[in-house]
């Protein structure tokens, strides 16, 4: 069942009843500035940090779902009603809902009235513009009054809800015509403010959320909506809000659009004031003028989309498959690029308190917004590459706003210092700038210590070399990307933190991820090393991944499939030896990426074992049988229900390892089978199982064993959507960025003729056409460039500005 469409010619997802299974969600900005969106207007928004600097309130898991965001209510006689439908909850005659690149459009009509509101953040701005159109579509002039509601957050998401003995006091706000402006703790040592305004003279307002509900009010009856009455109320203390009421007069046909405009200013210390006790209001007045008229919001929504055309340019596929266009082409890399933007911080799964930026997961998340900002992409290497420590291991997380390490959650994740190398090898691959790797940058944010980063990436690769345990296999540490085998924990008590809680200080707990892990990048160090002219470092670095592969083949081998790991005490995890968790989907996905004991058949082994034993209908499952008790020695991932999360679930972001591994070994059909399993698109036509957003990925789909196996949990801000974005355009379609040029190499189902994709890289434009008349998966018989034949799958580097005709024909 379905709850709307894709609207691909607007690059739109377009919902049609605001009964969906669950909120669904959008985002608005790109820089700064950021909203979270549902499909009835609820969420909120903040500048630069989810926790520090949270302009509206929202109250997380609450009832009903999702109340709390930017609402209009129309007043309109005894009828009141919401054009999003929430808050009011009022039946629609028509809604609509158009979530599109950064901004959405929720169009709601009533008795003949239609109100149609847009949201989104301008570029370059630290505002939400919501542009209100009102149309009367019925015969008789209407007049009626429409009220805007948000409520502030009194700045710290967290102590938002907790310090409500301090909070209760501290409220304070300003109304200066039709702007109310939020300046709680500015008195003291905020030099920031926000504010709510619109273009339009005012009957009245409301600034103190109790006057404006009344008692024991929700925000669907408001009494001042229902009575048609602002109560003018200014609020100390208590819950500041920002309520506008204005009246409307149409005529029948008549249009007016009201332009209502929610920002944040941040103000020198020494201007703070226009006089004592009034704020210097310069910035919002500077802000509210320039999008004082709907011609203004209009070019700034035109510039948005410019933004996103250009975003998108870079690799644009055409295939027989609409789905898999607007995965490729839209959604995927649209995904890609909030994850970038965000981390792991707000989402309707991540409450913006929590995690801030994860070191693992944004540098993961680089090979799917790399080629669309490649500055951005370089910042985000040296920002992460700071919270490194001297011994190359590195802060698992780090707060946006401070960039700091966050040292509550400390470090110890052995994996974490290696996506290090993934990430910027794939910068340089991208961009060409093997400058990155001579920027000074300080361990832990200390600049006395600042080292190349090149450095930076040689400690990351001996933080593996100098932790290994008695196979000669890395040591977990904490946990390896799978958070939750923990084989170092051995945690009794239910107040303690899998994560953080190291009850054992063992050397003896062994990654078989990391080790296939540390034969990739180590193997992409070394390649760096000689393009770099640091031969002997190369030589070096080869000797300790050559050392590893035979670690791995020696002692990481079941018979059948690759170990996950040895626990505390030395015994196999992941093995037939054991009862349950015979199998784990991360060492497959790994040591086959690094076709590790491919020549011996070792790599088509264990991907049928993947196929026999962790396959179901819903893509990869992460390890089977499922854990049915809790064990203290693995931790986290045994206290899982069977079926959820770590513990047997359709884990997303490790699914694409194995599509990956299923192009090492030719097979396409597979590789793109696994892939249409999980891809959103694919999955819209049982939208009602699935409940979460058609156009994202979620991390995680209930397996085989769950109670409701194929139904989604925590959607957008998931390393799901660069890994599937890197599996499917760079193994599959199989263009990839090289340091010498693009090398094509596409893994596809034999059944399909061919596709095309126009690839811009390192700005050079390339049309590049596959054929496949013979029906092989891979394989290429010929590649051309304007009409010359190339040895080779590689395309050089070309002059930017310049188009080429690539021609590639498999066989
Ligand atoms: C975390 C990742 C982790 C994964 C598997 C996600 O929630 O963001 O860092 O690798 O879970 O445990």
């Amino acid at each position: 069942m379905k709850f709307g469409y894709f609207d691909d010619a607007a690059r739109e997802y377009v919902i049609t009843t605001p009964r969906t299974p669950y909120p669904w969600l959008n985002y608005l900005g790109n820089e700064d500035f950021f909203g979270l969106i549902s499909h009835t207007a609820g969420g909120y928004c903040y500048c630069k940090d989810a926790r520090f600097r949270r302009l509206t309130r929202y109250r997380y898991n609450n009832v009903p779902w999702d109340d709390g965001g930017r609402y209009f209510y129309i007043q309109d006689g005894d009828c009141v009603w919401s054009p999003g439908w929430k808050p009011v909850r009022t039946e629609l005659d028509q809604y609509r809902c158009r979530h599109g690149l950064s901004y959405t459009i929720i169009q709601g009509v009533k008795n003949g009235l239609e109100a149609e509101a847009l949201f989104f953040v301008p570029l370059g701005t630290w505002a939400e513009v919501h542009r209100l159109t009102l149309t009367n579509r019925s015969q008789a002039p209407r007049t009626f009054r429409v009220f805007s509601l948000v409520e502030w957050c009194l700045w710290n998401a967290h102590d938002d809800l907790n310090n409500l003995q301090r909070n209760f006091s501290t409220g304070e706000v300003e109304i200066d015509g039709s702007t109310v402006y939020h300046k709680t703790e500015y008195r003291e040592r905020r030099d920031h403010y926000a504010f709510y305004g619109v273009n339009a003279p005012l009957v009245g307002f409301d600034t103190d959320r109790d006057a404006f509900l009344g008692a024991y009010n929700g925000f669907d009856r408001p009494a001042a909506v229902v009575e048609g009455k602002p109560r003018n109320s200014e609020a100390h203390g208590w819950s500041p809000i920002a309520s506008h009421c204005v009246e409307v007069r149409l005529e029948p046909g008549e249009a007016r659009s009201l332009v209502f405009v929610l920002g944040y200013v941040e103000n020198p210390q020494e201007q703070k004031w226009e006089r004592p006790g009034v704020i210097n209001k310069a910035g919002a007045r500077d802000l509210l003028a320039r999008f004082a008229t709907p011609a203004a919001v209009d070019a700034a929504l035109q510039d948005l989309r410019s933004f996103w055309d250009r975003l998108l340019s870079h690799y644009v596929l055409e295939s027989g498959d609409g789905k898999l266009n607007r995965m490729v082409n839209v959604w995927n890399q649209y995904q890609c690029m909030v994850t970038f933007n965000l981390s792991r911080s707000a989402s309707y799964f991540e409450t913006g308190i929590g995690r801030g930026f994860g070191f693992r997961d944004s540098n993961q998340d680089l090979i799917g917004f790399v080629h669309q900002v490649p500055a951005r992409a370089r910042q985000r290497i040296l920002d992460l590459a700071a919270t490194q420590f001297a011994d190359g291991s590195a802060y698992h997380q780090y707060q946006p706003l401070t960039k700091r390490g966050n040292s509550d959650i400390g470090g110890n994740f052995n994996d974490d210092p290696l996506w290090l190398i993934f990430s910027t090898t794939a910068y340089i691959k991208e961009t060409g700038d093997f400058t990155i790797l001579d920027a000074p940058v300080p361990f832990d944010n200390d600049e006395r210590s600042a080292q190349p980063l090149f450095e930076h990436l040689k400690r990351s690769f001996y933080h593996t070399v100098n932790n290994l345990g008695p196979h000669g296999l890395p040591l977990i540490g904490r946990a390896d990307w799978n958070d939750c085998l923990n084989l170092n924990c051995f945690s009794n008590d239910p107040n303690e933190s899998f994560q953080t809680t190291g009850n054992r200080a063992g050397r003896t707990a062994e990654s078989l991820m990391i080790a296939g892990q540390f034969v990739l990048y180590g193997r992409e160090f070394v390649a760096l090393c000689a393009r770099i002219g640091k031969g002997d470092e190369a030589r070096a670095a080869q000797e300790h991944v050559d050392r590893m592969v035979r670690a791995v083949l020696e002692h990481g081998w079941d018979g059948a499939w690759f170990l996950r790991a040895y626990d505390f005490f030395g015994r196999k995890v992941g093995s037939k030896e054991n009862e349950e968790g015979q199998i784990f989907i991360e060492s497959q996905g790994f040591c086959a990426m690094a076709g590790i004991g491919l020549e011996e058949g070792r790599v088509v082994t264990a991907l049928d074992s993947v196929r026999e034993r962790l396959d179901c209908e819903f893509g990869v499952m992460l390890n089977q049988p499922a854990f049915t008790r809790y064990l203290i020695e693995y931790g986290e991932i045994s206290s899982y229900p069977q079926g959820y999360k770590e513990n047997a679930a359709v884990f997303c972001h490790n699914n694409p390892w194995i599509m990956i591994g299923e192009t090492v070994l030719g097979r396409g059909e597979r590789a793109f089978e696994y892939y249409r399993k999980i891809a959103p698109a694919y999955l819209e036509e049982m939208s009602d199982l699935h409940r979460l957003e058609p156009y994202v990925y979620a991390q995680m789909v209930a397996g085989r064993d769950a109670y409701r196996p194929g139904e989604a949990k925590n959607s957008w801000l998931t390393g799901t959507a660069a890994w599937n974005y890197y599996a499917i355009t760079q193994f599959i379609l199989g263009i990839k960025p090289g340091y010498d040029g693009l090398d094509i190499n596409p893994c596809i189902p034999p059944a399909w003729e061919g596709f095309r994709v126009t690839r811009i890289f390192r700005g050079a434009t390339y049309h590049i056409e596959v054929r496949n008349p013979r029906h092989v998966s891979k394989g290429i018989k010929r590649v051309s460039m304007d009409g010359k034949v190339l040895s080779g799958g590689a395309i050089p580097i070309s002059d930017p500005g310049t188009e080429h005709r690539v021609m590639v024909e498999l066989g």
